[in-house]
């Protein structure tokens, strides 16, 4: 939990109408052991606590008409205002919304190295947009698909960033070393037994020699990138070895099942099958 000498803390803060639904996510797991720890704090505003009528409305109807409704302006704006208030000054306005920049890894460091942040979590047909531009500083999706609320998106966020700080992980390796931490996609992984179905543990990762495991590694994240998403790795700067490891990866993928698998025999994707032999298309 110290960095440089200093304590890292990371506030957060949501704004949601089920406040329970967030308060529950948080409490497990690795983001639950931060709280715990004090390395992250998730404070929770619920705007039907601002509404003034006597039924609570928080929804409106949209102007022009259609179905749905909206968020109600003036109990969003005070639970926004409210809940900022006990975050550090400059921590940021992040709005859930499918219509948000793609929330990325990248993005979940920076906000991790940052003092805080608020998350608005929407509901119904969304929010006001004067409300947006007014308290909003950036509009995050969590993916190209519509959820019925932004609280799991705002879940997302809250253990994509949490994990990232000093201390929240057992091993601290692991946040640097797994998917998108080098902008790859992870390894593959195995564990006991050694053979498991007619299934065997790859050769190299039973033998011990620890450059051989980093070499076949490194060549199983990239070659399962280049198959699965070729677009980050046109992000990552290969070198001359990263682009050999790529070509025997390719050429094993290439060779009929059983195949010899040429300068990287022992050490290639082939092995990820282990005594089983399995031609690519299964
Ligand atoms: N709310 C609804 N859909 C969402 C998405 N894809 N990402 C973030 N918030 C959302």
């Amino acid at each position: 939990m110290s960095d440089g000498g200093r304590t890292r803390r990371l506030a957060i803060e949501v704004v949601t109408l089920f406040p329970e639904f967030v308060a529950g996510a948080v409490r497990v797991g690795v983001v639950g052991r931060a709280l715990e720890r004090g390395i992250v704090s998730v404070g929770i505003e619920d705007p039907r606590s601002h509404a003034t009528d006597v039924h609570r409305t928080v929804d409106d109807r949209p102007y022009g008409g259609g179905p749905g409704m909206l968020l109600a302006v003036e109990p969003l704006a005070t639970a926004i205002e409210t809940a900022r208030r006990r975050l550090p000054a400059g921590s940021p306005v992040l709005y859930l919304s499918a219509q948000g920049r793609p929330f990325t890894q990248a993005r979940a460091r920076q906000l991790a190295d940052g003092a805080g942040f608020l998350l608005l979590a929407g509901r119904y047909e969304g929010v006001d947009e004067r409300l947006i531009e007014e308290l909003v500083d950036e509009e995050l999706s969590i993916g190209d698909y519509v959820l019925s609320g932004g609280e799991l998106a705002a879940c997302v966020v809250i253990d994509a960033c949490a994990r990232l700080l000093p201390g929240v992980l057992l091993n601290e390796r692991s946040a640097v070393e797994e998917s998108f931490g080098a902008g790859l996609l992870d390894w593959p992984h195995y564990t006991r037994p050694e053979t498991w179905r007619e299934r065997t543990v790859p050769a190299v990762l039973r033998g011990g020699n620890h450059a051989d495991v980093a070499r076949w590694r490194r060549q199983q994240a990239l070659g399962r990138t280049a198959e699965r998403r070729p677009d980050l790795l046109d992000r990552v700067a290969l070198n001359d070895l990263d682009a050999r490891l790529l070509q025997e990866y390719r050429a094993a993928r290439a060779a009929p099942p059983g195949a010899a698998a040429g300068p990287a025999a022992g050490q290639g994707p082939e092995d990820n099958t282990g005594d089983r032999q399995r031609s690519p298309a299964d």
